[in-house]
């Protein structure tokens, strides 16, 4: 029987799958390479099903054989393992970032007299319009919430972003931009207690009180499907941090982050130039423990949040406590400094992959900026998080404006600085 091999992610499987498969078969026997998570994930959207969910419905489709999985985006693996004679594929990979993986096929189909068979593209159906479909009707709490852990087991890195509102939510879900040949976007979302203070008016001291916050991000999942993690500064008191946990769970919140201080809670980048305390390892350990037994699902992720190095307690505080903290159940390590050099967080991860646990890190370089996400791929960091840039990119636009305002009497100049009249009207339609 001649042997017929065809790539497939088989998501949102649509007349289009159908079709492929069933010219597939007019060839001969179909193997279906059912892509994994992180083989999609290296580039585009991670599935909305799992793999064994897609599997299963894959291997019921009329005409397909058997389904093995592929691990990556490139297909040589597969096929110099099973030497079929039939590469299927739609026509739509000749242009983007699937005309690497294409060349290659059939280079390797080569080897053996093997060929690419394209199938036409299938007209007024497609992934990415059932996508756009999806994201109209939104997404539920518990799809959104178990989406952060999803990303962690599958990307190198989960791109995190800061929003304040819904509109920071948008552009946080919306932004695409090619790098590399390769569409990039942001992974999460990040509730910051600084800017959801800040644009409020209010100090980051815990001021803004936690129905507050979570009305934020209410309008925030009002917009977006996203998953989020929510900066809970210290998590205050222990018998309150279990119910913040539950609320903040049933609105479809992925991870809470928590920091090691007690007290009045400052901002970490004032660093020592204000009073700050931190808390004891004994206490901040109880603390993770009563979060993780109250979370009702198995996604929820308490993240644990180190302000050694923010404090000037020192690298061996700092991995005695991440030691404590995995014990007590953290889901993830936050490591925070304030150093504009990357210096003490590289000498923290070295240290805390070799000697301290395998559980995830999380950077939030506000200061040390200088880092690029390949280098912190590099230095085993699995979450990270761009902390307050809406907000601070925000504010001096909105301010060069007023001041353009008062400065003329009249708004004529500040035209320049603003977005068109006709372009706020469409920017949101009204049938979201
Ligand atoms: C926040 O964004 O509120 C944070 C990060 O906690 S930092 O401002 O660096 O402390
Ligand atoms: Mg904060």
């Amino acid at each position: 029987m001649t042997k017929v091999y065809l790539g497939m992610s088989a998501d949102l499987v649509h007349p289009g799958h159908i079709n492929i498969i069933n010219e597939a078969a007019k060839l001969g026997e179909v193997t279906v390479g059912l892509l994994n998570d992180s083989a999609i994930a290296s580039y585009k959207r991670i599935p909305y099903m799992t793999y064994e969910q897609r599997k299963n419905v894959v291997e019921n489709i009329k005409g397909v054989a058997a389904v093995v999985e592929q691990t990556t985006l490139d297909y040589r693996a597969n096929l110099i393992k099973l030497k079929p004679q039939y590469v299927v594929h739609g026509d739509d990979w000749r242009e983007g970032v699937q005309k690497k993986t294409r060349q290659q096929v059939i280079d390797t189909l080569a080897q053996w007299g093997g060929e690419l068979v394209e199938v036409s593209y299938t007209q007024g159906i497609s992934s990415s319009q059932l996508q756009e479909e999806i994201k109209r009707v939104g997404t539920t709490p518990n799809t959104r919430l178990s989406m952060l852990k999803r990303l962690l087991n599958v990307k190198e890195i989960v791109r995190v972003n800061e929003v304040h509102h819904g509109l920071s939510g948008l552009i946080t879900e919306k932004t695409v931009v090619e790098r590399n040949g390769q569409p990039v976007r942001f992974d999460a979302m990040w509730s910051s207690s600084l800017t959801d203070s800040t644009a409020k008016g209010k100090p980051d001291i815990e001021a803004v009180d936690m129905t507050s916050r979570m009305q934020s991000v209410n309008d925030i999942f009002d917009v977006t499907t996203l998953p989020l993690i929510f900066d809970a500064d210290t998590g205050g008191r222990i018998e309150h941090f279990r119910f913040t946990v539950r609320s903040l769970e049933r609105l479809g919140v992925s991870a809470v982050v928590i920091e090691d201080k007690t007290g009045l809670k400052r901002n970490s980048l004032f660093g020592t130039e204000v009073d700050q305390t931190q808390d004891s390892i004994e206490n901040f350990q109880a603390k993770i423990a009563a979060g993780k037994g109250a979370q009702v699902t198995n996604d929820f992720m308490v993240i644990s949040r180190i302000e050694s190095l923010i404090l000037n307690q020192g690298m061996d505080d700092a991995l005695d406590r991440a030691r404590a903290y995995v014990d007590a159940g953290a889901d993830v390590i936050m490591i925070h400094s304030r150093q504009p050099q990357p210096d003490e967080i590289f000498e923290f991860c070295d240290h805390y992959h070799r000697s301290v646990s395998t559980v995830p890190l999380m950077v939030v370089p506000s200061s040390f900026n200088s880092v690029t996400e390949a280098e912190w791929v590099d230095r085993g960091v699995s979450i990270v998080t761009y902390a307050n840039h809406m907000l601070r990119s925000a504010y001096p636009a909105m301010k060069k404006v007023a001041e353009s305002i008062l400065q003329h009497g009249r708004s004529l100049e500040s035209e320049q600085d603003c977005m068109s009249i006709k372009e706020i009207l469409e920017l949101v339609p009204g049938d979201q």
